[in-house]
């Protein structure tokens, strides 16, 4: 069977506990934290930056998956990685210089990931491929939590699986926006491997150990 990693999101996570948070999701079983990094102008919202991450290090030893909705990315690679980052995804409609930028995060030691907002194509990846650890298929637009996921995104993630197995070295791809029991199996069955969950764990109505479980039912069966 594949294998399935949890990404719970903080975005979705109360922020004056953020440590408990933290901690709560990695001993229910979830494998990476999702750091939402917004500076309010590739998005609309602002949210952490790498202070955060850092706080955080001591106390989580998951794999800090850092996802940046920011405007020249390039400028704060560095800072991210330093604070503790082991994956830095960014997105391709905020770099000019895509190529550059991916090969910079893998020489910090860090796993390069690739963002795609929902109206991007997955054609921009053909020439980076060898260049990407992960790709972020965004299924809503990015900027909030709690947003109603994007079935038209479905036909995209299967194009990105066609798109990653001709390649010699292992690629993820991470969906983002509305993931819950009932969207990820659908994801997960077009090749996606890393779900980024915020509402649907963090606002868990039995808690947070509770909606990893439930989302990783969801999808082993
Ligand atoms: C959206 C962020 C997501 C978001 C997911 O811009 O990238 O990570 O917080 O939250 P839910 O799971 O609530 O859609
Ligand atoms: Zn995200």
């Amino acid at each position: 069977m594949r294998t399935i990693r949890i990404a719970p999101s903080l975005l979705s996570a109360n922020f004056g506990r953020l440590a408990q948070a933290a901690k709560e999701a990695e001993e229910a079983g979830a494998e990476y934290l999702h750091f939402d990094v917004m500076d309010g102008r590739f998005v609309p919202n602002i949210t952490m930056g790498p202070a955060a991450l850092q706080a955080l290090r001591p106390v989580s030893s998951a794999f800090f998956d850092v996802h940046l909705m920011i405007v020249e990315p390039e400028r704060y690679l560095e800072d991210f990685r330093r604070a503790g980052a082991d994956g830095i995804t960014v997105h391709v409609e905020a770099c000019t210089h895509l190529q550059r930028t991916l090969a910079h995060i893998r020489s910090l030691g860090a796993k390069a990931g690739v963002a795609l907002n929902p109206a991007t194509p997955p054609e921009v990846l053909e020439y980076v491929l060898e260049d990407l650890d992960l790709v972020l298929v965004m299924t809503v637009n990015p900027g909030f939590g709690g947003q109603e996921f994007l079935p038209t995104m479905l036909p995209k993630i299967e194009q990105v699986h066609q798109l990653v197995t001709h390649v010699a070295h292992p690629i993820a791809i991470e969906v983002d926006g509305g993931i819950d029991v009932h969207t990820a199996p659908q994801t997960v069955a077009r090749g996606a491997n890393v779900l980024v969950a915020g509402t649907a764990i963090y606002h868990h109505p039995e808690g947070v150990s509770a909606g990893v479980r439930a989302l990783r039912r969801s999808v082993e069966g």
